[in-house]
């Protein structure tokens, strides 16, 4: 028997990710994420929402007991706003244990989850590019990067920024999983061309492939007939990639990142973070083809 939920304020019941770890381990259920999962939310179109869904999405997995790492890859530190850290608070960025050969220990945060860390980002980050050009092995520093802390999380989030440069590049082949949110709309829908014919040229010069793309709709408005077209646009082009959930219009969520309180914490019943739930769990959970 396990001990049951404690409640919070609203009386509503709930675990503690360390209590999900704990009790998971006694009842001998497996973590849903066999082996770490690199996933990187990218999209060179901006403003589609891979900040805000990025930092929900690894905030609601570390509360749901995975124990995660955030990475902010963009200088505008949104990604860090997002979950209400103060980007002067945090000098030392991606762009210290890159270049100046800091000991990316030293750039990690922990956030007040214990089962959530953070590389925040600053416009110290911004000399990235151009220091980058001039490195030996310079699109695999990220990833090397990474493997010297990879044991100690079952998750690494990053969010990029909507541009095409060398640090995104290092994002790209450091990754097993792509999340590309996108909107509704035509331009979102011309974005996506240029992302994937940048893709296979990547794929051709690097041998290298992504294990899961996923696409997901974000902004979604049912009531407009421009969002349903492009939605059918989408499902013709990019069925295989396409995920069933789609992420609505909510004006909670918007709240929450001006707040940098995550959707979890700021509006738990919205339609918003029900959403990103169900994100979850689409990515998470069985495949087709899986046993249950
Ligand atoms: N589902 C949603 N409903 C309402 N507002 C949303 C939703 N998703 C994102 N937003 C809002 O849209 C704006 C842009 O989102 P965000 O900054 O996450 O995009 P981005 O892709 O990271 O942008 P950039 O390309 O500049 O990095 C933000 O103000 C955010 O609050
Ligand atoms: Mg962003």
């Amino acid at each position: 028997m396990i001990p049951p939920a404690k409640r919070d304020g609203h009386q509503d019941r709930y675990y503690t990710p360390e209590d999900v770890i704990k009790y998971r381990e006694y009842l001998g259920v497996p973590s849903s994420i066999q082996s770490i999962r690199k996933q990187l939310f990218l999209n060179f179109k901006g403003g589609t929402g891979k900040s805000t869904i990025s930092a929900s999405y690894g905030f609601r997995l570390a509360q749901m007991g995975v124990r995660t790492l955030l990475i902010d890859l963009d200088p505008q530190g949104h990604l860090t706003q997002c979950l209400g850290l103060d980007n002067q608070q945090y000098p030392k960025t991606l762009f210290h244990a890159l270049i100046e050969r800091e000991e990316i220990e030293n750039v990690i945060v922990k956030t007040d989850l214990s089962t959530l860390d953070i590389i925040p980002s600053s416009l110290n980050l911004s000399p990235v590019e151009l220091s980058l050009f001039s490195m030996n092995s310079r699109e695999f520093r990220l990833k090397k990067l990474l493997a010297s802390v990879e044991k100690n999380y079952e998750l690494i989030v990053m969010d990029a920024s909507p541009s095409i440069g060398l640090l995104n590049l290092n994002a790209i082949l450091a990754s097993n999983d792509l999340i590309i949110p996108v909107l509704a709309d035509f331009l979102s829908y011309h974005g996506l061309k240029i992302l994937f014919e940048t893709l296979s040229t990547i794929e051709e010069d690097f041998s290298f492939t992504f294990e899961n793309i996923f696409i997901f709709l974000n902004r979604y408005n049912e009531s407009h007939r421009i969002c349903k077209r492009s939605k059918r646009a989408l499902e013709t082009h990019y069925e295989k990639y396409l995920l069933d959930t789609v992420i609505r219009q909510d004006t909670k969520i918007a709240e929450a990142t001006s707040q940098g309180t995550p959707i979890f914490l700021f509006a738990q019943s919205s339609k918003g973070a029900g959403d990103i739930q169900d994100l979850i769990d689409e990515i998470f959970g069985p495949k087709e083809g899986d046993h249950a």
